[in-house]
């Protein structure tokens, strides 16, 4: 099938190169003009395992192209799918201005080029507010564009970062919006090869189930965040707890690991985005808003399990391991480390920092070291925020032995309390 995806960030480049290799005619289509130069290149922008190798591959094959000229994308396709960011604002609403530019620039395309008369389904990819399918289909009308030529279809993904390409290739389902079953055909045939379980909802209901799955893994996080809390005042332990409570299929052990909360470019956006989007409709969320709440707090109380422990912070030197959000990504938006580093700084600590994703790359303002031992030697205390798989094997003797103090701060649960306790360090967990 001809594809037009618009816009190259995370979710654009992914579908593109993952339906490239399926055997589709892809054009990708970005007005950043540096970004298009590089993956001409085939430079990805960001790190996510294996993308950059599958741009090479449909390059090499001419299934994908890279190009700024969307009315040219819009003619060839037959599906086109609007892939830009949508942002929170300064409120928490999503920022759907990008959608609706390009919404417009779709539409001028397509009524210049309706002689074609080519049928076009325009899929919304990216995460918008519910009834944003309705707003894009009334531009192409308002703008001269007859119904009967196209359909706006509400296709949401749920990539993890880290994992995209996997997740593309084998979903757990496949969510297909749609008002007309000539939509939901085109799209399902574009599917096919996956195999995958598909779901044909409303496009309205398409858009909520992309926030309200995103919502409960945030529930799911915060709430056992809770039960941490509570375990460090009553002496459990919330890794057993998770562990047991997880055996009950209804409720499942995964998204049920404490620690610093939920980071990265969705949840956190999309929890925010569907508490305006429920405000807007008229309806006050209470358990999203505390959802969000415990995410902010548990930030903080770990940071003031630090402070308390180091007693002076002045002149004292942390070593932090990880930066980004979560690991197997370079990403940093809205991760805990930034927050963190910004506290102890505030207190006259100095931070020093490890990430395996940032061995040989700088940050304004950061103190980034090549190797981890390095960055521990002589410092007061450890304070681990991402669970990179390196972190667990880390030589505990050594690292007794460079570091000035000996207190580990373990943002993620990832050692066993007992054991840094035999080898000598002063151990705080989340919750344990
Ligand atoms: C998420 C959704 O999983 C994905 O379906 C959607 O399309 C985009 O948002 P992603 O942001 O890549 O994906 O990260 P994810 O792996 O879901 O982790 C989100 C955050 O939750 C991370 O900060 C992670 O550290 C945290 N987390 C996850 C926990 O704190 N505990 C857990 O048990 C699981």
């Amino acid at each position: 099938m001809k594809l037009c995806v618009i816009g190259t960030g995370y979710v654009g480049l992914v579908t593109g190169a993952c339906f490239a290799n399926l055997g589709n005619e892809v054009i990708c289509v970005d007005k950043d003009r540096g970004r298009l130069r590089s993956l001409k290149k085939s430079v990805v922008p960001f790190y996510e395992p294996g993308l950059e190798a599958l741009v090479v591959k449909n390059l090499a094959a001419k299934r994908i192209r890279f190009s700024t000229d969307l009315e040219d994308g819009v003619r060839r396709s037959e599906v086109i799918f609007i892939a830009v960011g949508t942002p929170s604002k300064e409120s928490g609403e999503a920022d759907i201005s990008s959608v609706i530019e390009v919404a417009k620039k779709i539409a001028a395309a397509l009524r210049k080029h309706s002689s074609r008369k080519g049928f076009k389904v325009i899929v919304n990819k990216s995460t918008v507010p519910v009834g944003m399918g309705d707003v894009v289909t009334k531009i192409l009308i308002e703008r001269g564009v007859s119904p009967k030529n196209f359909a706006v279809v509400s296709n949401p993904e749920f990539l993890r970062e880290g994992s995209a390409l996997a997740d593309f290739m084998h979903p757990d389902r496949i969510v297909i919006g749609a008002a007309t079953g000539r939509a939901f055909n085109v799209i399902t045939e574009l599917y096919r090869p996956l195999n995958a379980h598909i779901i044909f909802t409303s496009v309205k209901s398409a858009e909520l189930i992309k926030y309200a799955s995103n919502a409960f893994l945030a529930t799911k996080i915060s709430f056992i965040n809770e039960i941490a809390n509570i375990c460090e005042r009553t002496g459990s332990d919330v890794v057993e707890v998770a562990d047991a409570i997880g055996l009950d299929k209804r409720i499942g052990r995964k998204f049920l690991n404490a620690g610093l909360g939920y980071g990265g470019s969705c949840l956190p956006k999309d929890v925010m985005a569907l508490i305006h989007l429920a405000a807007e409709s008229g309806y006050e969320t209470m358990v999203l808003n505390s959802v969000n709440d415990l995410n902010q707090y548990q930030i903080e109380a770990f940071i003031g399990k630090i402070f308390k422990a180091l007693k002076k912070t002045k002149g004292k030197q942390i070593t932090m391991l990880g930066l980004s959000f979560k690991p197997e990504t370079d990403d940093l938006r809205e991760a805990p480390s930034l927050k963190i580093v910004e506290r102890l700084r505030e207190k006259g600590v100095k931070v020093r920092v490890y990430d395996p994703a940032y061995k040989n790359r700088s940050v304004p303002g950061l103190d980034l070291y090549r190797d981890i031992y390095a960055a521990l030697k002589g410092s007061d205390a450890m304070v681990l925020v991402t669970d990179w798989p390196e972190f667990r094997e880390l030589d505990f003797e050594r690292v007794k032995n460079i570091m000035k103090g000996n207190h580990i701060f373990d943002g993620r649960n990832i050692y066993e309390p007992k054991r840094m306790k035999d080898l000598g360090f002063i151990y705080a967990g989340v919750g344990r």
